[in-house]
């Protein structure tokens, strides 16, 4: 486990289904830490980085990106049978107010936009008594396993859409922006005679007379705009000098 881990799993167990039992990006977490010898004499080892309820998890909003929730789902098991030892078991009062709080913790702790993994064997409790435990809404539903008994579901957590990529928002900004001042400098501007004001500005301007005719207008336009709008004289000068600096590109 490290600090940066980007996955919890929140009900751990053994690790069985973890192709890297050590994975360095996850976080382990499990209510139990305990150690057992089946029946064929194997050992099961539950040794959970974090021991904690996954009715209340010990995490801050948002820290992962990956969740993944693999509860008991077994209300009966023998007093000491295996199946106990390797899934654990559901309290038969309270099981949907648990897995209820399970979900909601799994959510809280996750990314806008993370990932759930959710595993459910439809041994003795139908699935769609589960889902209905949640209000998030399923994205990818696959059965595996004997008859089909095995549930993968996955949720993606909901999120603000601006949150999917600062960069993609950033580029759609700078994208408007461009086309906002292309519209600024290359605007119709019609024939017209302008007021003496406007070419004494205009003479000031050093490279205006090189530009094409159509950005002479322009840049008449927009110093006649500035002056109806009473900018100060040395203000105009200035803003069309750099008006007409940005119309050489776009000669
Ligand atoms: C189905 S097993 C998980 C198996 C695991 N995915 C694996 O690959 O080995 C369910 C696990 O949930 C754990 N568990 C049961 N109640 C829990 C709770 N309230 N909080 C956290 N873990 C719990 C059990 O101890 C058990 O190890």
């Amino acid at each position: 486990m490290t600090d940066t881990a980007t996955i919890l799993d929140m009900c751990c167990g053994s690790r069985m289904f973890w192709c890297d039992k050590q994975d360095e990006r996850a976080v382990f977490s499990d209510i139990r830490a305990e150690q057992h010898t089946l029946c064929d004499g194997r050992s099961l080892v539950i040794d959970p980085d974090v021991v904690a309820d996954f009715r209340a998890l010990p995490f801050t909003d948002g820290k992962f990106s990956v969740v993944v929730f693999d509860p008991p789902h077994l209300e009966r098991v023998g007093p000491n049978g295996w199946q106990g030892k390797k899934y654990g078991k559901l309290n038969a009062e309270t099981w949907r107010d648990d897995l209820r709080a399970g979900f909601s913790e799994a959510f809280r702790v996750l990314k806008p936009h993370g990932v759930l993994i959710f595993k459910w064997s439809e041994v003795q409790i139908p699935v769609s008594q589960i889902v209905a435990l949640t209000p998030e809404k399923p994205a990818v539903w696959q059965r595996t396993g004997k008859n089909d008994k095995t549930h993968w579901i996955s949720f993606v957590k909901s999120g603000p859409a601006h949150e999917l990529g600062s960069v993609d928002s950033l580029l759609q900004y700078a994208t408007n922006r461009i086309v906002e001042l292309e519209r600024l400098l290359l605007l119709d501007a019609p024939e017209t005679v302008w007021p003496a004001e406007v070419n004494m500005v205009y003479a000031q301007i050093e490279n205006a007379g090189a530009l094409p005719a159509h950005h002479q207008r322009r840049l008449k336009y927009h110093i006649n705009r500035m002056w109806l709008e009473k900018m100060p004289v040395p203000a105009i000068v200035t803003a069309a000098r750099s008006l007409a600096v940005a119309m050489e590109n776009y000669a």
